[in-house]
């Protein structure tokens, strides 16, 4: 009903999970709320806290909070786990500096210092950022500025691959995502991930860019062959095309380096782009945040127009304040090990869970704390994810690749919560039904 005479409601209420699901139906999405509610999933996210995210209350309105392991970190943006204190921290001090969105025309001290950090940590001679709001965004940016750069339209993409749902970053990405909007855009050629052969015969002299998430996540953690980042690249170097490192989720020490296409898939391939894409993780869980960072001659695209490239609240000063304290963090002696060792345990007790599993399970494949746990079939992947949630693990199966569960916990995450994380795991996959001869559940 309208209010007519525009008066709202206290913005302190606190309504039950029920009302919340009720009103969220109502309001934000039905087809979403009934997604959740077919699964039996009507969990609302409520306290949240390092690795944990608690629910309202529990399924029914007398049952405890449900208490979930994180390993979602909606693909990195809790790197850190959830109100991290040093990054709340960092944003309260950013306040009482008295930062906010800040004008986005005008000269910024606070852009200039995270785009000056940034220069320092990536890879080759990338030294220039842009900043956006979210990685679809600078995504976009990055696939404008390679066909302005280039002078040429055509951009090559993996099939499977996910880069957002804005207009250029959907149509580089999977059929899923386009489709429903009759979005055909011309000049986007897909080949599956891994093949080098059909890439390097679709790099041609009219290719502006090729754009690849060096881990392509939604597609279910897909791991390229050894050579194939660097092939691309000399092939690229051959044709005069750029190359766009998507490092949405493989970024920001996701592998246990730096940068997933800087030694984070195997240590002797360094790979460098001529642009790169970060957002997510960028945030630090607080304040969106995404950059698209660049080789120092493409800023020649800007030349004429410096105001080629708008977003009003892309780059906020007070998110820049903590996303510069979230990389002093990441790039703290002693971090990134820990997210190896971290990965280590992870990956062995994953092993343990497949050996236990072998009948659903057919591979895991992953690096650092990035991890895809692969199933027979799309049911299984489904079916383990509502188990996963039912034990106590929030994760989920792959957009683009069903079959393939995604684990990403947090990069601060100590021991005994990889271990915890296992043991819930190790539960889950127990109870996970096999399926007999005729397909049906045992
Ligand atoms: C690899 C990758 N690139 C780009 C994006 C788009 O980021 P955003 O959702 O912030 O637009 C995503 C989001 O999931 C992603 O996973």
């Amino acid at each position: 009903m309208k209010n007519e005479q525009n008066v709202l409601p206290t913005t302190d209420e606190h309504l039950s999970q029920k009302e919340i699901i009720r009103m969220y139906a109502k309001y934000v999405s039905k087809p979403k709320a009934t997604f959740f509610k077919s699964l039996s999933l009507g969990v609302v996210q409520g306290r949240r806290e390092g690795l944990h995210l608690y629910s309202i209350s529990g399924h029914r309105k007398k049952d405890p909070p449900i208490d979930l392991l994180n390993c979602r970190t909606s693909g990195g943006v809790f790197n850190f786990g959830h109100r991290n204190p040093e990054l709340i921290a960092a944003l309260k001090e950013g306040l009482e500096k008295g930062l906010d969105i800040g004008d986005h025309h005008m000269i910024s001290e606070q852009r200039a210092l995270l785009a000056r950090d940034l220069a320092q940590i990536l890879p080759g001679n990338i030294s220039k950022t842009q900043f956006c709001v979210g990685g679809g965004e600078a995504i976009d940016l990055a696939i404008k500025l390679a066909r302005a750069f280039t002078n040429r339209k055509k951009i090559v993409s993996a099939i499977r691959s996910y880069h957002g749902v804005t207009g250029l970053a959907m149509a580089a990405g999977n059929e899923r995502f386009r489709g429903p909007f009759h979005f055909d855009f011309p000049d986007f050629q897909r080949v599956p991930f891994g093949d080098l052969d059909k890439m390097l015969e679709a790099i041609d002299e009219s290719t502006a860019a090729v754009i690849l998430e060096t881990i392509p996540a939604t597609g279910g953690i897909l791991i390229p062959p050894p050579g194939y980042l660097s092939a691309i690249r000399k092939r690229c170097d051959e044709c005069g095309a750029l190359y766009i490192a998507d490092e949405v989720q493989a970024g920001l020490g996701r592998t246990g380096e730096l940068w997933g296409i800087y030694g984070g898939i195997y240590p002797e391939e360094r790979v460098e782009p001529d642009i790169m894409v970060l957002a997510k993780g960028m945030s630090a869980g607080l304040y969106p945040m995404a950059t698209c960072s660049y080789r120092p001659e493409i800023e020649a695209v800007f030349e004429e127009d410096p105001f080629l490239h708008i977003s009003t609240t892309g780059g906020s000063e007070l998110g820049c304040y903590v996303t510069r304290k979230m990389l002093r963090m990441l790039t703290a002696p002693g971090f990134l090990e820990n997210v190896k060792v971290r990965g280590n345990q992870l990956e062995e007790g994953l092993l343990s869970i497949k050996e236990s599993r072998k009948d659903i399970i057919t591979e895991i494949r992953g690096r650092g704390l990035m991890w895809g746990l692969e199933f027979i079939s799309d049911r299984f992947g489904i079916g383990y994810t509502l188990y996963m949630i039912q034990n106590g693990v929030f994760a989920d199966y792959c957009g683009n690749n069903e079959q393939t569960i995604k684990l990403m916990p947090p990069l601060n995450s100590t021991e005994e919560e990889i271990s915890e994380i296992l043991r819930r795991l190790t539960i889950a996959a127990e109870k996970l039904p096999t399926i007999n001869k005729q397909g049906g559940d045992k």
